[in-house]
């Protein structure tokens, strides 16, 4: 018996926990050499994940999504079961017809609307959503969501009020327009963001649901600016303040299905986040289910963790649930400072921190 054995049968029940295997609704794997460096850490934890469209050049057409998906599944480990679902880049010219198209693909199951400005690789994005009506229109006939990076491009507008800006003056007058399209708000980082979801009418408009990423659970904004400028905790939207933070964690961990996960992971190399004008996103995919659990942990609701993980967003999606599982185990390990990407390096979330939970890889 080793040393790892004899370790495992000293623990009790608590000290592990299985669940569904999880999905990841939200996720930037990029391309080439990247993407084969980080698409297997995706697919040691979750068992499907919502592919980010925002490659340059954007993912815009079914066709460019379909070619794309297959470079996605040359990337995937021999022998690991792993579905990637595809998005496509809503652009002003996005026609009726795309979209039709995209919903016959099968493996198209959201669009993704960037509002031109706002994040990385977003200059091809919306710049009017009246502009996208023919698109909306079919969106909402098929029952195709709008996947939303919700904030204000308006370079006038405060970053930090750039979401709670984008609600009032975007999302509620879409969804009043567009009374049946299903929407997702993604990656939520305010109060505002949190009570909008939980609160929205659902009997007369389309259902709303909203992703969480453990960046935006676990921190808030003194950890990338109090004492010394952080820049993996850098991400777009930006960490908010810790109310706020407390906010997203009441969602996350209150039971409701409108709440469910999407890491947002987006690699990076350290050089371009090390930098005078240092890129936006946060690498979480190597850890992303051991970050999740411990702040599901800190809060006591480590119970809660299975349906945000591996329920919700399935059943939003309308995508059957996983029935495979996944194991953590309490055991303290601390995040390595720096991951090998090829020539380059990426900085996890949490580099040399120590968290709770590990992952068992069977
Ligand atoms: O932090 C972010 N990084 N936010 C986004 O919206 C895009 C992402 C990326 O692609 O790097
Ligand atoms: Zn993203």
């Amino acid at each position: 018996m080793d040393l790892q054995q004899t370790k495992m049968q000293t623990k009790s029940q608590n000290d592990f926990l299985k669940i569904i295997r999880p999905d990841d609704w939200h996720l930037h794997v990029r391309d080439g050499a990247v993407l084969a460096a980080v698409l297997p850490h995706t697919a040691r934890q979750f068992s499907r994940a919502l592919v980010m469209p925002n490659l340059k050049p954007p993912i815009t057409t079914t066709a460019l999504a379909l070619a794309y998906r297959q470079r996605i599944l040359a990337a995937i480990p021999f022998g690991r079961a792993f579905e990637p679902l595809m998005t496509l880049y809503l652009t002003n010219d996005t026609s009726a017809d795309e979209i039709a198209r995209a919903q016959d693909s099968g493996v198209i199951v959201g669009i993704k609307l960037y509002p031109a400005g706002a994040t990385t690789n977003s200059d091809a994005g919306v710049t009017d959503l009246r502009q996208c009506a023919a698109a909306l229109e079919m969106m909402q006939k098929l029952g195709l969501p709008l996947l939303v990076h919700g904030e204000s491009a308006d370079p006038a507008v405060d970053i930090f009020d750039r979401e709670k800006v984008f609600i009032d003056t975007v999302l509620a007058p879409l969804r009043s327009d567009y009374p049946a399209l299903k929407v997702v708000f993604e990656h939520i980082t305010t109060k505002e963001a949190a009570e909008y979801v939980a609160q929205a009418d659902t009997v007369r408009t389309g259902a709303i649901g909203a992703t969480i990423t453990p960046q935006h659970l676990l921190f808030n904004r003194n950890a990338m600016l109090a004492g010394g400028i952080r820049p993996h905790y850098y991400c777009l939207p930006v960490l908010k303040r810790e109310t706020h933070r407390q906010a997203l964690l009441a969602a996350a961990v209150s039971g409701s299905p409108r709440f469910f996960l999407g890491t947002d992971s987006a690699p990076h190399t350290k050089q371009a986040k090390e930098n005078a004008c240092g890129c936006a996103g946060c690498y979480t995919a190597s850890h992303a289910m051991e970050l999740y659990a411990q702040v599901f942990d800190e809060a006591h609701a480590l119970d809660k963790l299975e349906g945000f993980a591996s329920f919700y967003g399935a059943d939003f999606y309308q995508r059957p649930r996983n029935t495979d599982t996944l194991t953590l185990t309490r055991q303290d390990w601390q995040v390595p400072a720096e991951l090998r990407v090829e020539s380059e390096v990426i900085v996890p979330l949490g580099a040399n921190d120590t968290l709770r939970w590990q992952c068992v890889y069977a």
